[in-house]
């Protein structure tokens, strides 16, 4: 009874300090309209964009069961900015060996930040039961070495 009590407790004070702390997870940046998303707006042509030297946007699409673009080509040391939604269901988007994992929602715009150290390919999957072919939904990031 008494560690419950003490459980619950410090169940509670973690919630209270990460609300209090700044806890902050990525979020819905924007929304979207489903019934133009292929006509206008970042969505309509999906893909890498440069905005710096070193510094992209990515702006995937998640659909039953692929992403587009499957494949993301960037040089080491680069920052990028993923822009995420879905088409129609709920889909996940986890990069393997980073810490980029994320929901990704019809209607809503899902944003993450991350920067890639070492060269190499990275798979990236759908983490969110989302039909029949969910474990084949998956693509990459191939982060090239600078020659
Ligand atoms: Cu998309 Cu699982």
């Amino acid at each position: 009874m008494q560690l419950s009590l003490a459980v619950l407790i410090l169940f509670v004070l973690a919630i209270t300090i990460s609300a209090f702390r700044g806890f902050h997870v990525p979020g819905p940046a924007q929304r979207v309209d489903l019934s133009t998303l292929a006509q206008e707006g970042p969505f309509a042509e999906p893909g890498l964009v440069e905005r710096a030297p070193s510094r992209y946007e990515a702006y995937i699409l998640a659909s039953t069961w692929e992403f587009t673009p499957p494949e993301i080509r960037i040089p080491v040391g680069s920052t990028i900015t993923f822009y995420l939604t879905s088409t129609d269901v709920l889909h996940g988007f986890w990069v393997e060996g980073t810490n980029i994992n994320i929901m990704v929602l019809p209607g809503h715009v899902s944003k993450l930040t991350a920067r890639f150290e070492k060269p190499g390919e990275y798979l990236l999957v759908c983490h969110e039961y989302c039909g029949v072919s969910h474990h084949e939904m998956a693509g990459k990031v191939i982060v090239e070495p600078r020659s």
